[in-house]
């Protein structure tokens, strides 16, 4: 499969395609990104990646020429000319180039990219034996100093330092809290948990990025007849619930069958996690044809 890079409108192999080096998210990490997946030569949930890549370009005021339309149709393109049947885009957009924070004095046309390429976040077995994981020091980044609803590049470092803590415990993911304590997310992914015949999931105020996984799999959930509540979730709830599993474009669904050294319910992925998993994958064959 060839990787492409659609960048600023040329069509290039991954290799050749350069930003500049005053690129402004190089430089502060003024850029947004969006990570979205491709399924059977469809692209999985586009239009809902796109209303929160623009309302993100709103909101930081990037001077986009390029419509969410013209943007819809350039990343089908690129798919088609890759040739790809699954696979993974990331999308970038940048403010634009040169030096200096105060956007007034650089050249403010965004960079765009859009990369396609494959990602495997976990190893392939995780998905039957489910993920160890411990909760990090490392806390969210509290709403009222950065809106969560921002996927912005530079808020991931905070959620690198957690993934390099968890890995240094051998753990598969590192779990965040947000200031008072409530479970957030994880690094890249949104947490479920299971108790009874009740599925919770942190409230968006958490300061949890609002997962389009996240969306997408409690609407199955709530079709399917399972009571979903998005509430205020504490390690306590966790430590004692019957199931977790973790939801995310590049994760998908997975189980979580360890929390800081204790095993979660049954120690393996539970049969909600499994239904819902496999609810999930049927629903990924809906995407947008290219
Ligand atoms: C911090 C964080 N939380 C949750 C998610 C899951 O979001 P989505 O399902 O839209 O990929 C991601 C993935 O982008 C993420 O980076």
């Amino acid at each position: 499969m060839p990787k492409l890079v659609w960048l600023n409108g040329t069509i290039t192999p991954l290799e050749e395609a350069v930003v500049s080096v005053q690129d402004h998210a190089h430089l502060y990490g003024d850029g947004l990104f969006e990570g979205i997946r491709i399924y059977n030569r469809r692209v999985f949930k586009l239009d809902e990646h796109l209303r929160r890549l623009y309302d993100g370009i709103a909101y930081l005021g990037f001077e986009m020429e390029m419509t969410l339309s013209e943007m819809r149709t350039a990343v089908l393109e690129t798919c088609r000319q890759a040739e790809i049947a699954d696979g993974y885009i990331r999308l970038n957009v940048t403010r634009g180039t040169g030096l200096g924070l105060d956007p007034k004095n650089i050249n403010r046309r965004p960079n765009v990219m859009i990369m396609v390429s494959s990602l495997a976040l976990y190893p392939p077995e995780a998905y039957e034996t489910g993920l160890k994981v411990v909760t990090t020091s490392f806390r969210v980044i509290p709403p009222d100093c950065l809106d969560p609803r921002l996927k912005t590049i530079g808020r991931y470092v905070a959620n690198i330092l957690a993934k390099q803590e968890a890995n240094r415990q051998g753990a598969g993911e590192g779990l965040m809290l947000n200031y008072q304590g409530q479970v957030a997310e994880c690094t890249g992914d949104n947490i479920f948990l299971v108790k009874g015949k009740t599925i919770r999931t942190p409230h968006p105020s958490c300061g949890i990025l609002e997962g389009i996984t996240r969306n997408t799999v409690i609407e199955l959930a709530r079709a399917n007849g399972f009571t979903v509540i998005e509430d205020y979730i504490t390690p306590f709830d966790l430590y004692a619930c019957d199931e977790i599993f973790l939801t995310g474009t590049a994760a998908e669904v997975i189980g979580m069958v360890m929390l800081d050294g204790r095993p979660i319910g049954c120690g393996k992925p539970g049969p909600v996690t499994q239904e819902l998993t496999r609810l999930f994958r049927e629903h990924t064959q809906t995407g947008a044809e290219f």
